[in-house]
């Protein structure tokens, strides 16, 4: 077996833990969280009222999709005024008084840095179309000609992130057609040019803008996304439109640039604000250079995110993300991009390779699902998740089991994903169903009961209702509150996580100070082996005779002399 060390990690001594390190933060996808005026549309009113729920929860900080003033063409990711909250979601005021309420439960508040994009809406890229080619105001965004005798096609061969080029052609002001714009995401998000000083400076204005408001650090929405390639060179393999990792377009060394001014930003407020960055980069090495100490403090392990229910490849996914923060990774199994864990763990597990210049259609694909084995393998990974050293982000829903919504009306679905392959790919939406809180309300107490849902909720939602599972102590609600309470008393933010060596097939256990976890994502059950000197149970995700662990299904084993084994 491996030997056990208790000893702090190395620097524990030296600097103090940040709040991030330990923590739970749990995602809220506000739209869909609660309704707090009766329109059919999360906002932060409703947010508000549910503050104390996820206090309740154990969660340790929220972070906000944006809810600035957005014509929510991408829900949000399309940002008009970015010192505004959108009149759907609320005021200032209301924002204020989440951020108030939140620091009085002890819930720290994080927001979405959506700076990659702006919204066409934004008034830059009004100014930018009318002043024309060539001015100052387009150099704010990526103008350029077209191609073809006519600049009749797009100026390169790059591909939009959600289907069809990544260009779109503007209407010049003398009706005629005129240049291109590029777009990674949706022609309604203009990419902002990250080269152009005056977009790097308004941004720090933003960013001082809600740190003064009291926001205690944001998630960076495409952190690898800002800088193109100098003359937006085509990019080879673009052109089949398989989508991948397009060097050209994501990942260019000048981003880092932008980190190491909003972390001295940051740094500058005591305490210093935090940085999570969405980064989808095909390697780990990659990944590695955000986190250069005067970067971002944490960026998603997107590689446990994407693995199937197999040990094997938890582990691995786990030992990467560890090899990257050997402290404090920032650890995920679901957002608002993703389909459901219940849904993609009770599919048939794919163990082929991820692709790694595409590893999220890992995590949305469709096919049977058997919810059973689904919400097993979910608890028993949610045990697995609330075990590790570093962050868990927990997607809202997540705690009430969920299972991804496939069942949407087509003529319901509003993910740019869905329109713009032409209905071929789901998208996002299923993840995104309004919350339930009471199965006999009419919209189970999303919002008022008299304007139906932006997304409409399947009847079978109820069953999942938030006020149902409070009481029931075998719910999952009441797993996630136990998990989360058991892992600040059990698990010390700190303590490294080290492996044991499992005779088994599909068992995967470590340790972290003087606690053992143990996964059995195999075919039958688990009997921990004596040498392995555990005391009491702490919590199984499934029963099971005393001393084993059921398949697929996670417990928590006090250690009963860790010292013993120094
Ligand atoms: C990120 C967000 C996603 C959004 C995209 C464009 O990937 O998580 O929801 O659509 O960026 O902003
Ligand atoms: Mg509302």
């Amino acid at each position: 077996m491996t030997l056990l060390d208790t000893r702090p990690a190395p620097d524990a001594a030296s600097a103090p833990t940040p709040w991030w390190d330990g923590a739970v933060v749990y995602q809220v996808y506000l739209r869909s969280f609660r309704d707090g005026d009766g329109d059919g549309i999360g906002d932060l009113r409703g947010l508000l009222s549910g503050l104390a729920d996820i206090a309740e929860l154990g969660c340790d900080a929220i972070w906000l999709n944006p809810c600035y003033a957005s014509p929510q063409a991408d829900h949000g990711y399309d940002i008009a005024d970015y010192r505004r909250i959108d009149p759907a979601y609320g005021t200032l005021d209301d924002f204020d008084d989440v951020v108030a309420e939140a620091h009085r439960l002890g819930i720290r508040v994080l927001m979405d840095m959506v700076a990659n994009h702006c919204s066409r809406e934004h008034p830059w890229f009004h100014a930018a179309l009318a002043a024309g080619p060539g001015s100052a105001e387009r150099g704010r965004f990526h103008f350029a000609p077209g191609t073809g005798d006519r600049g009749q096609l797009p100026p390169n061969n790059w591909r939009s992130v959600f289907g069809g080029s990544a260009w779109t052609r503007v209407t010049e002001a003398d009706g005629q057609p005129g240049e291109w714009y590029l777009h990674s995401f949706d022609p309604a998000q203009p990419d902002l040019n990250w080269r152009n000083a005056e977009v790097a400076d308004d941004f720090r204005g933003v960013m001082r803008f809600w740190f003064d408001r009291g926001v205690d650090g944001f998630r960076i929405d495409v952190a690898h996304g800002h800088v193109k390639a100098p003359g937006l060179p085509d990019w080879p393999g673009a052109d089949d439109g398989s989508g991948g990792h397009n060097g050209a377009m994501w990942d260019q060394p000048e981003v880092h640039g932008i980190y190491r001014d909003w972390r001295a930003i940051g740094d500058a407020y005591t305490p210093p604000k935090y940085f999570v960055g969405e980064v989808w980069v095909p390697s780990p090495t990659r990944l590695a250079d955000y986190l250069r100490p005067d970067e971002l403090h944490q960026a998603f392990c997107f590689e446990l995110l994407v693995q199937p229910w197999d040990a094997g490849r938890l582990r691995a996914a786990i030992t990467t993300g560890l090899a990257l923060s050997d402290r404090a990774p920032a650890w995920t199994l679901s957002n608002h991009d993703v389909h459901r864990t219940v849904t993609r763990y009770g599919q048939e597990q794919v163990l082929g390779p991820v692709d790694p210049s595409d590893m999220i259609s890992a995590a949305r694909r469709t096919g049977p699902v058997d919810l059973a084995i689904g919400a097993r393998r979910a608890a028993a990974a949610a045990a697995l998740l609330l075990a590790l050293p570093g962050t868990v982000y927990l997607y809202q829903g997540e705690e009430l089991g969920l299972p991804e919504v496939f069942d949407l009306p087509p003529d319901a679905r509003q993910d740019p994903i869905w329109i713009r392959s032409g209905g071929t790919q789901l998208g996002r939406d299923g993840c995104r169903v309004p919350l339930p809180w009471d199965r006999e309300r009419s919209d189970f107490g999303f919002g008022s009961g008299t304007t139906p849902a932006w997304l409409p909720q399947p009847e079978w939602l109820g069953a999942y209702a938030r006020a149902a599972q409070h009481g029931d102590p075998r719910s999952m609600l009441s797993l996630y509150r136990s998990l989360t309470r058991l892992r600040r008393g059990h698990f010390d933010a700190g303590a490294p996580l080290l492996w044991m060596d499992v005779d088994a097939d599909g068992v995967l256990a470590f340790v972290r100070g003087r606690t053992l976890c143990v996964v059995n994502a195999g075919k039958t059950a688990f009997r921990v082996p004596a040498d392995w000197a555990v005391g009491a149970l702490v919590i199984a995700t499934a029963s099971s005779p005393a001393g084993t662990v059921a398949c697929d299904s996670t417990a928590w084993y006090d250690l009963t002399s860790p010292e013993r084994n120094r």
